[in-house]
């Protein structure tokens, strides 16, 4: 049976990305590496949400176990991180070809009520790590070349893409290893679910009332869709990728440019998208064509089900 042979055939994700990487003739191993160091601060992460740390402990710990991972891997030569104001230059001496931009803790809020949280991360290639400038991390997300994100909630899920689809992976506690549980995960076409923070309804652009009023009350006979917000974007994209739906934190009036960064939350998120099938929208432009102009910046972001990003794309252009 194929599920026996899921059991006993354990796909670990160091065995998964090698395997991808040997197909590539160049590959000499640098983004496994890469990624091993990635999944030992993910272990830390989990280890520490069990025990139960408290929000800034936990928050200041986990990018500090990331900062530490990455740098000592020697695959990377600059790193953004959202607790970090500036961008972090390796020493030289440890410098590899890779830039890493990190969420550490995403859904901080959530930590003290044991709502799910995560860690979001995207990888970029440096053409030229001994001269490496901010300019070279301001790269449009369609560059990247891997992303991915894990969620620490009932179970430790990893979804990852290296470019070639998208898998989750499930921490095995006993193991210590995360084991491809979620092969090939695809989004659903169409979803039954819309996910925003409705408590900023006041303050929204036609396009997006509109579209959530679609979703409330269709005028084409469908159903209506549900509504699920949790408020870590680790939870609720987890759950648009694998249930299919919409995820939207959109511009409003106080918020022009909504709330979710650029490098750290929108661009992996909407790389993983895409690489399932799915869609991601600024609002204004393809999400992963968007050239950020500084580390920290922010866009709106409408991201899920193909049809579903489709049709609020149709609304922003009837309104331009
Ligand atoms: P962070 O905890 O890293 O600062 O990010 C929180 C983000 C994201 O996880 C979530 O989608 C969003 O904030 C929720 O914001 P609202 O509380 O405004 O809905
Ligand atoms: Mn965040
Ligand atoms: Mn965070
Ligand atoms: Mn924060």
């Amino acid at each position: 049976h194929e599920a026996d042979a899921y059991r006993t055939d354990l796909m670990t994700i160091t065995r998964y990305v090698l395997n991808e990487q040997s197909r590539n003739p160049e590959a000499r191993g640098d983004l496994t590496i890469l990624l091993s160091h990635i999944v030992l601060g993910c272990k830390f992460v989990a280890s520490a949400v069990n025990k139960g740390e408290e929000q800034k402990k936990l928050d200041v710990l986990s990018n500090e176990v990331f900062v530490k991972a990455l740098v000592s891997s020697g695959r990377t030569c600059v790193l953004v991180s959202e607790e970090d104001e500036e961008a972090t230059f390796v020493d030289p001496a440890l410098r590899g070809k890779y830039c890493v931009c990190f969420d550490p803790l995403d859904g901080s809020s959530n930590i003290d009520c044991g709502v799910s949280i995560g860690t979001i991360f995207g990888i970029y290639m440096i053409k030229d790590k001994e001269n490496v400038t901010l300019e070279d991390v301001l790269q449009p997300g369609k560059n990247m070349v891997a992303a991915g994100y894990c969620m620490y909630g009932s179970s430790c899920t990893l979804v990852l893409s290296t470019g070639n689809g998208v898998n989750g992976f499930t921490l095995d506690p006993s193991l210590g290893e995360f084991i491809l549980t979620h092969p090939d995960i695809k989004i659903p076409e169409k979803g039954k679910i819309y996910s925003v923070n409705e408590g900023n309804a006041k303050n929204w652009d036609e396009p997006t009332a509109k579209f959530v009023e679609k979703c409330k009350f269709p005028k084409d006979g469908s159903s209506p869709k549900s509504l699920r917000y949790i408020g870590s974007m680790v939870a609720d994209v987890h759950r648009t990728l694998l249930y299919g739906g919409v995820f939207l934190y959109p511009a409003d009036k106080k918020s022009p440019n909504g709330k979710l960064r650029v490098l750290y939350e929108v661009f992996p998120m909407s790389f993983l998208m895409e690489q399932a099938g799915g869609q991601s929208f600024t609002g204004k432009e393809r999400a992963l064509d968007l050239v950020p102009t500084k580390i920290h910046e922010r866009s709106p972001i409408f991201l899920g089900s193909f049809d579903d990003v489709e049709e609020i794309k149709g609304l922003y252009a009837a309104q331009a």
